[in-house]
């Protein structure tokens, strides 16, 4: 499709009901505010995690409230196999597979020399590998049907270093490399790739972040002592406003938007604050065992 006609089907307000959409992570959080976001917009909705039966409430909550038609499909995203196996199962239920959002992600704690190499793995897995084993299953189908939208979720801090979370980190700079290259490579099939780097969100992250090292734990408690971010409904409503604009990257806050501004125009004053705050969580790491 010619490029003015691809812009077209992504003007605000474009139409987006009865496209079927799949989201991971679909079961709380961040993916369960983007399906219902994309619900509010009449799509046909997949929702995917591993929580058969928050999936399932999920579902049926938004099938009330909207009156549109949900399968749930339990999927264990970090298993490259089944990942494949959600959009075959997405296509064949309802003939095709319009928008993909990979939202699906864990976090890691723990500086990079002491990360137990096999939760690093664990990690990629879930944030990378299994987005991309989706991404490569749904393109056959999006060409197919004349084109689609791909969502990949990934951070503020997948532009930038972040002192103990370096491996969490090492996975969003992954998804946003591959994300880039796509969208370049998809753009000749009518097929988006958008990037969404949601920053601070209260959502049940930190508790369902792996601890790689021991004493790391204060990590999680850090994050909140930042605040409590933004709803994950405003990342919702972010989304579909990016997947109707076709946009290469978003951002939810203005906040987000300049910290990365910051972060890539003065990387060498960043490099101080981070040496900084590094000196100061590992100061809090070694408080909490002592034995570092
Ligand atoms: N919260 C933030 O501040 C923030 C900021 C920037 C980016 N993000 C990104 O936003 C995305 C969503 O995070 P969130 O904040 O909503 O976290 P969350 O509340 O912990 O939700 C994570 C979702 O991913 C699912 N999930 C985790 N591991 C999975 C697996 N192996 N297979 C399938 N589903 C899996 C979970 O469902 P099950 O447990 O049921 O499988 C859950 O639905 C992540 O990619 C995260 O990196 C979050």
């Amino acid at each position: 499709m010619a490029k003015s006609s691809s812009r077209a089907r992504h003007t605000e307000g474009a139409e987006l009901r009865g496209k079927v959409a799949v989201v991971t992570g679909a079961s709380r959080g961040i993916g369960e505010a983007i399906a219902a976001a994309l619900a509010a917009e009449g799509c046909r909705l997949v929702l995917a995690a591993r929580s058969a039966e928050r999936l399932q409430e999920v579902a049926e909550g938004l099938r009330s409230r909207h009156g549109v038609e949900v399968l749930v499909v339990p999927t264990d995203i970090g298993d490259e196999g089944q990942s494949r196996a959600l959009i075959d199962e997405a296509a064949d239920h309802f003939g095709t597979v319009d928008i993909l959002v990979n939202n699906a992600g864990m976090g890691i704690f723990g500086a990079v020399d002491e990360l137990h190499l096999d939760d690093l793995r664990h990690v990629f897995a879930v944030n990378f590998f299994g987005p991309m084993a989706a991404l490569q299953a749904a393109v056959p189908i999006m060409r197919r049907s004349g084109g689609g939208t791909i969502v990949n979720v990934g951070s503020i801090v997948g532009k930038f270093p972040q002192p103990l979370g370096g491996g969490y980190t090492a996975t969003k700079f992954a998804l946003q490399g591959a994300s880039g290259a796509a969208r370049a490579e998809l753009k000749r099939d009518n097929i988006d790739v958008v990037l969404v780097c949601p920053g601070l969100t209260d959502t049940e992250f930190s508790q369902h972040s792996r601890i790689s090292v021991p004493g790391a734990e204060h990590r999680q408690g850090e994050r909140h002592s930042l605040g409590r971010g933004v709803e994950p409904e405003r990342v919702g409503r972010r989304t579909v406003k990016a997947i109707k604009r076709g946009e290469r990257e978003a951002y939810v806050t203005f906040f987000d938007r300049a910290l990365v501004w910051f972060a890539i125009h003065f990387p060498a004053l960043l490099q101080w604050v981070l040496v900084y705050i590094t000196r100061y969580r590992r100061r809090r790491f070694e408080e909490a065992d002592p034995s570092k």
